[in-house]
Parts: structure tokens; C-alpha cells; sequence
């Protein structure tokens, strides 16, 4: 199997695009429709039909990967951290097949991206323990060791002062508080040397559109873990979903 459908599921927007996974790229330009309000399972899966009904026959025959930013066990999204409570134990994956009436393969978002890295990116060809991060409205991550997913890490929820981590250290974090990049690296500093004192990586990649700003604040972080930024920027989940979409021996 060359080809796969990827769809990734955010707050604001549900984009899509059919992946070439032996160039681990969109093999057309992706399709985004706003995130439906309220973005109940049903409503979103509904909108998830109609990105991939967007590429017709493009789509027609491709198995379907589909990300959220939720816990997601055996089909069943377990937590919404910064999505609408109601996905709280839906029975998800049964929703969104009936919807796009075909077998849907759902991940965790940053898991999507984490495997993406992994498999195309920044963490291409690791053979250790790579641990991504993302930094966005919440903080997502995803372990990967020796190629293989440790779903659902949710270490974005590590209690940092007394705060859940990514209240302090998302980019969303930053632009709520209006923080100066300083004030920003030193929360990523404290974030980061928790985690590696926790985990001991051998790498961080760093995604989210804050990563575009990659220059300013990675080299000024003290790590013992090298950590680049990731390289799929807004690919990574739609890349990474089709890439479970479509190899079920590194599905979580
Ligand atoms: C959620 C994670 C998600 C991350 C990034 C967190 O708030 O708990 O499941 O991966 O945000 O979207």
C-alpha cells in the first residue's frame, strides 16, 4: 500500500489530505473545513466525511487514519483536554466508520505526529527512545522506542508548580500571558528537564507552529537530550494517521 487517506481533527479546523507514504508527503494539497460548534462526535465526523468526499475518487478506495487531541484506547476517545467534553468515552472509532462507511483507524494527535517524525522527519531512522512534543493550545507527546508507539503518554499534564505543564508552557501559554521569549524559554526550561530527568530520551522533537520560531528558543535551552525541531510542521498528523491507516503492525 502506497497511498492512504490522513485526517487530523483540531479545534479550529479538520484537514485532510491523501499521503504518498513512500515519500511520507501530501500527494495532493490539503483540504480544511472549520472545526463544527459545537464540535460534537457526531458533527465532527460528519465534517471528516466531507474533507475526504472533497478528493472524490482521489479518496474513494484509501484506508482512513484520523487524529484528535484525546486518549484514544481500543477505539474509544477517553479524555478532551481542549475539545468538547462530550468525546469523553464516545465510542469514536464506531462513530466516525459508520459516518465515512469505511474502517477508520484513530490516534492520538501528537502520537500521529510522533510517528510521522519517526518514520519521515526529524527522528528519521532513530533506533532510541525519541519522545516528541507539541506545542500548540495544549502540549501533546508521543514516545517512540526503536520505531515502536507508547500511546498516549499525555505528559503535556505533568504538574509543573502546582499547574498542569501545559498551562504554563503551550504556545498557547505564551501568547495568553503575552510572555517575552525569556519568560517562555524558562518555563520550556523547566518543562523540558522535568521530563528528560523522568524519561531520559535520546531525542525531543518539537512541533507545533511555535516550532517555526525553532531559532529563537531551542538553542537557549540546557539539555542533556539534543532536541531539534520537528520537520513535517503541519503535515505530521495527517502524514502520521494515514501511516497507521495503512500499516496495522505500528497501530497503537
Ligand atoms: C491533550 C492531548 C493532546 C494534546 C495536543 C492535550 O491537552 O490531553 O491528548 O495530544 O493536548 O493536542
Amino acid at each position: 500500500m502506497t497511498h492512504a487517506f490522513g485526517i487530523d481533527i483540531g479545534g479550529s479546523g479538520i484537514k485532510g489530505a491523501p499521503v504518498d507514504l513512500d515519500q511520507g508527503d501530501l500527494s495532493a494539497e490539503r483540504h480544511r473545513i472549520p472545526t463544527p460548534q459545537p464540535a460534537t462526535p457526531k458533527a465532527v465526523a460528519k465534517t471528516v466525511r466531507a474533507v475526504i468526499d472533497h478528493f472524490g475518487s482521489d479518496a474513494a478506495d484509501l484506508p482512513v487514519g484520523v487524529t484528535i487531541p484525546a486518549v484514544v484506547q481500543r477505539g474509544i476517545t477517553r479524555s478532551a483536554a481542549n475539545i468538547d467534553k462530550r468525546w469523553i468515552d464516545a465510542p469514536a472509532v464506531e462513530i466516525l466508520s459508520q459516518l465515512v462507511e469505511r474502517p477508520v483507524t484513530l490516534l492520538n494527535d501528537a502520537d500521529a505526529a510522533g510517528l510521522a517524525e519517526v518514520y519521515y522527519g526529524a527522528a528519521k531512522g532513530n533506533q532510541g527512545l525519541v519522545l516528541l512534543t507539541t506545542l500548540g493550545t495544549g502540549i501533546g507527546t508521543a514516545i517512540v522506542h526503536r520505531g515502536v508507539l507508547i500511546p498516549n503518554s499525555e505528559l503535556g499534564h505533568l504538574e509543573i508548580d502546582g499547574f498542569d505543564a501545559e498551562r504554563r508552557a503551550s504556545a498557547a501559554a505564551r501568547s495568553n500571558e503575552d510572555l517575552s521569549w525569556p519568560e517562555y524559554i524558562n518555563r520550556l526550561q523547566q518543562y523540558y528537564s522535568h521530563v528528560e530527568s523522568l524519561l531520559w530520551p535520546d531525542l525531543f522533537v518539537v512541533g507545533g507552529g511555535i516550532s517555526r520560531n525553532a531559532a529563537k528558543f531551542l538553542p537557549k535551552l540546557e539539555l542533556r537530550t539534543p532536541i531539534v525541531p520537528a520537520e513535517l510542521r503541519n503535515r505530521a498528523g495527517i502524514v502520521g494517521a494515514a501511516l497507521a491507516a495503512a500499516d496495522p503492525s505500528i497501530q497503537p
